[in-house]
């Protein structure tokens, strides 16, 4: 961070955070908070939420949450000082910038040329599909069913087979090297620079902002590659993309689909679709889920109905379940792939075969089935036994017995074989593990949930946030040392500074940690659901508790080791700590 604290405390409080978010989302108040639906999953049900008094937003379904930097960061997809200017500049607030370090100057202003390159090849290739040179393109979006909103609402495009591109952006004055390195052209010997992209309608590739990062261009006719793909640079990381993720955003369905191509989600959306999204021509990868599992909590896959397709989503699934997003794999038979599904069938259709996806463990099995002899008694065991080893890797134990009852009739297998099957694959695979983790070293135990002093914690801090009037009693009896160590230490300890100087502000929390995923976490702490009280006395007590269960723990971790090996000793001290918790009273307003 180069600006000074006390200019970015300025900006922040001059940005009010409901009004610079009702900006992008549209909220409702609802007691002293503002809900609306969350930009950063899909949802449809309002669990976003913006607090004035605390100059915060907290996702209660996604998690994500900061102050109104984080959110434009987030929004925009932008760094730290670039939302400091966007707001600076909303305020009115002149800032001086501090000189950056001659690289810093080099490598942002690089990018910023770039994205300007990007933008103006975007608008070239726009207006050559709709110049007489275009004609060619526009036939062929034609012939493929792309009508006039949608080719606009996607920027398409076309680059005609004699080029110009170059001599427009060297026009405005871009260099040879900005010119290359925005992969727009490529060097030949023969030749010198010549233009990346000809003959082929583009398809711009945006950012979740709406900021074109790099093209897809499709040859006309028969010319190979068929697809082109503008290659990696300083601002298109491929896995860090999927085309038509801009849109599908804010889509409002449960699931966002997963294909394969820029025709795909193209047709898709046309057709109403607009939860479709494709990697781009590259293979999915875990940055592309965990990207799309900040917009969905399940996909589903629609991938060509050809073995390739098939492959493509075996690869997808486990990806899927690496980032815990549910995947499901629709089945577009008899019809290749969803442009033509919708050009044959209709929308409704397509709807039909959304809803009838398969859960992606059916699918993976239903593979399975097909490549193992099942008319065979071996080749049929073999195969049970392998879906009783999926089965047993399942952790959920409800889903597990749901999966063994599932595949037990789809199967035709006695339920009970198969679960002593899939006991036998447990203990086997558990074995593997202990064995695993004993070479490695490391736990077999997974890491627990929240553990209840943490959570103690967190509600505390929330509560003295909602209520910073108790802060007085509560220092009274704990310390801001008496908290975790880590983020939740750090935030207590700033919190119990800033009351304890009448300068009260968790929105400034916040801006001390540089990572936006430790902003949701500061976010969360300030943002605890407390569930089941009903009035001021419930509430003291509920905060009284907390604070006793705080102190208590306080106290033990602080007693000498082998404390109790003198009884009247120990006595004097559980009396002293019993004497201590007792005294604790929190009341609210006094
Ligand atoms: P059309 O023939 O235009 O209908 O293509 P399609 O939408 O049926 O595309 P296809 O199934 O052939 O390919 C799906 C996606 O894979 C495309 O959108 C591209 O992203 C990618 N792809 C296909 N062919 C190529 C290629 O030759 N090179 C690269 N890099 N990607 C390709
Ligand atoms: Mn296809």
């Amino acid at each position: 961070m180069y600006y000074g604290d006390d200019l970015v405390n300025e900006v922040r409080e001059k940005n009010d955070i409901v009004d610079v978010i009702s900006g992008y989302v549209k909220l409702k108040k609802q007691g002293s908070n503002y809900f609306g639906l969350c930009p950063f999953h899909n949802e449809k049900s309002p669990s976003f939420s913006v607090t004035p008094s605390k100059q915060m937003f907290y996702c209660f379904g996604c998690g994500k949450g900061g102050n109104v930097y984080t959110f434009i960061r987030e929004y925009e997809g932008c760094s730290f000082q670039e939302a400091f200017e966007t707001l600076a500049e909303r305020a009115g607030v002149k800032v001086e910038k501090r000189e950056l370090s001659e690289r810093e100057k080099k490598e942002q202003s690089k990018k910023q040329r770039l994205m300007a390159i990007n933008k103006r090849a975007a608008t070239y290739y726009y207006a050559c599909l709709r110049s007489p040179a275009g004609e060619t393109g526009l036939r062929y979006l034609k012939s493929r069913g792309v009508d006039e909103e949608t080719a606009r609402s996607f920027g398409l495009g076309f680059a005609p087979p004699g080029g110009g591109l170059i001599a427009c952006l060297k026009k405005e004055g871009y260099s040879d090297e900005e010119i290359r390195d925005s992969g727009l052209a490529v060097m030949n010997e023969k030749y010198g620079m010549t233009e990346k992209f000809w003959n082929r309608v583009i398809f711009p590739i945006m950012n979740i902002s709406n900021k074109v990062v790099g093209f897809g261009g499709r040859v006309m006719g028969d010319g190979k590659p068929k697809y082109l793909n503008s290659p990696e640079t300083a601002v298109f990381e491929k896995s860090r993309h999927l085309y038509g993720l801009n849109v599908a955003r804010s889509a409002r369905t449960d699931s966002l689909i997963l294909c394969e191509g820029y025709m795909d989600v193209i047709s898709m959306h046309q057709a109403g679709f607009k939860q479709a999204v494709a990697s781009l021509g590259t293979a999915f990868t875990t940055s592309h889920a965990s990207l799309l599992s900040r917009y969905a909590k399940s996909v589903l896959l629609l991938y060509d109905s050809d073995d390739a397709g098939v492959t493509a989503a075996l690869r997808a699934i486990p990806i899927c379940n690496e980032v815990g997003i549910v995947s499901r794999v629709v089945d577009l038979k008899p019809y290749k792939d969803p442009d033509e599904f919708i050009k044959n069938l209709g929308p409704e259709e397509f709807q039909k075969r959304l809803d009838n996806a398969v859960n992606s463990f059916y699918f993976e099995l239903s593979v399975l089935e097909k490549r193992s002899n099942m008319s065979d008694p071996k080749g049929r065991s073999d195969f049970i036994h392998e879906a009783a080893r999926r089965i047993a890797a399942i952790e959920d134990e409800i889903e597990r017995d749901s999966y063994i009852k599932g595949v037990a009739s789809r199967y035709m297998v006695e339920p009970r074989l198969l679960s002593s099957a899939v006991a036998k694959a447990a203990a086997a695979s558990e074995g593997m593990i202990i064995r695993e983790s004993l070479r490695d070293g490391r736990s077999a135990n997974k890491p627990e949930n929240e553990d209840g002093m943490h959570k103690a914690q967190r509600l505390l801090i929330t509560a003295i946030a909602d209520h910073p009037e108790i802060f007085s009693q509560v220092k009274a009896h704990i310390g801001p040392g008496d908290f975790l160590p880590g983020v939740i230490g750090k935030v207590a300890a700033t919190l119990f500074e800033q009351l304890e100087n009448d300068a009260y502000n968790p929105a400034a929390i916040i801006d001390m940690f540089d990572d936006e995923e430790e902003h949701s976490l500061v976010a969360k702490l300030f943002n605890s659901k407390y569930d089941g009280i009903e009035d001021v006395a419930g509430y003291e007590r509920f905060v009284t508790d907390l604070v006793i269960k705080i102190k208590k723990n306080a106290l033990e971790s602080a007693l000498p080791p082998g404390g109790d090996e003198d009884p009247l000793e120990s006595v004097r001290q559980s009396r002293r700590m019993s004497d201590a918790l007792r005294n604790i009273h929190i009341k609210i307003g006094g």
